[in-house]
């Protein structure tokens, strides 16, 4: 056991010195892109495993009708990335295969459908990879319910936490696992400083600091206090904070939930709440979800790749409505706010006051196509 535990320490030694790099690289971050002024627009389009190559069929089609002309004159490429499957990733020993990864990093956005992630093991999530490898450090994600006034946006901060260093545990064999959570003074700072800014661009009067931190009283004892520091630099909007299980209830207290507005939280618990935030609009198929740094974005569904729906012969009926919601998001993203309004418009009829083709995401509902052909006479 002695030789275990000396390993284990001089695994955190590394651990620690890597992760002091990284928030070291943070402090001097280059400008983020300005895609308004941008010539060539690249986006990368991921099929992912499960049902994604199903869903992303249907939002390929989708944008191209929507950016048709910028397609045609080259302000647009749409660029197809394959090899991001489970086979390939399996038989490779890589979360992401390095052609992959270099075909990603040609590009400046992407859209990419679910990927899966073996439970156990060693291989990270494609999704961890590529937040880390992009440093798409902000997962924002609103959801809205209108009858109920009910407007959310959460920051969830998406490189570090439990995440960054999930599959770096270590492990004293049949005793004892330890997993490590990182916080850093720079990966907070610059998560709360999007979510304040979003805040004063869109007229939002309050932030909900969201952590616990009188139990992980280092880490997101430190998150709190950053939030509240960046706070302070908008005297206007008022920051609140909050313990993670009381904001799980709050969200299904009806008598309180739609007061809130802008939520800033670390990894894991942005995590878990936007999965219920997103079945209390109607649904994990139903919410998009932007990853976002200063060089890249991705954008993809909330939910993962179904495999049971798979397995159950029921693919075709997914729901294509989280993947078009994130297609809208990277279309405001890149400055194409005209486009993403007209696809926020369409999505709106045929899933809130229309509702003439219906997904249920099992046989008894319409398939992915039809639901898009549907979108696509609205367009
Ligand atoms: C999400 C997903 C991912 C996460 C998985 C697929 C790694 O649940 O985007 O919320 O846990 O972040
Ligand atoms: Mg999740």
């Amino acid at each position: 056991m002695e030789n275990e535990i000396r390993n284990a320490v001089s695994q955190f030694e590394s651990l620690l010195r890597q992760q002091l790099q990284r928030q070291e690289r943070m402090e001097q971050n280059a400008a983020a892109k300005d895609f308004a002024n941008m010539e060539t627009i690249t986006v990368g389009l991921i099929d992912g495993d499960g049902i994604g190559p199903i869903i992303m069929e249907q939002a390929k089609r989708v944008l191209e009708k929507l950016v048709a002309d910028e397609i045609k004159d080259g302000r647009v490429v749409l660029k197809q990335i394959d090899g991001l499957t489970i086979e390939n990733r399996l038989a490779l020993g890589k979360a992401v295969p390095d052609e992959v990864l270099a075909a990603i990093k040609t590009c400046d956005v992407l859209l990419k459908g679910p990927t899966t992630t073996p439970k156990g093991g060693t291989m990270e999530s494609a999704n961890v990879t590529l937040r880390r490898e992009l440093d798409l450090y902000a997962n924002v994600r609103p959801v809205a319910v209108p009858e109920e006034g009910i407007d959310w946006i959460f920051f969830r901060e998406n490189t570090e936490g439990e995440y960054a260093l999930g599959s770096k545990g270590v492990e004293l064999p049949g005793k004892l696992t330890m997993d490590f959570k990182v916080t850093t003074d720079a990966g907070t700072r610059r998560i709360a400083k999007m979510a304040f800014d979003y805040a004063r661009a869109n007229g939002k009067t309050n932030v909900a600091i969201v952590t616990k931190a009188n139990i992980m009283k280092k880490t997101d004892g430190m998150f709190s206090r950053i939030a509240h520091e960046v706070a302070a630099e908008y005297p206007e909007i008022t920051a609140d904070d909050w313990y993670i299980d009381i904001m799980t209830a709050n969200l299904v207290n009806p008598a309180v939930r739609n007061k809130f507005q802008v939520f800033l939280l670390p990894n894991l618990y942005g995590d878990i709440i936007t999965d219920e935030a997103a079945q209390i609009q109607g649904g994990v198929g139903t919410a998009g979800s932007a990853n976002i740094g200063g060089q890249y974005a991705m954008f993809e569904a909330i939910h993962g790749s179904a495999p049971r729906k798979i397995e159950a012969g029921e693919g075709d009926y997914a729901n294509p409505a989280s993947i078009l919601k994130a297609a809208e998001l990277m279309l405001r993203h890149i400055a194409m706010t005209e486009k993403a309004d007209r696809l926020a418009a369409a999505l709106s009829v045929c899933m809130e006051t229309e509702r003439r083709v219906v997904v249920t995401g099992h046989q008894d509902g319409a398939t992915c196509r039809a639901f898009t052909d549907y979108l696509l006479e609205k367009l």
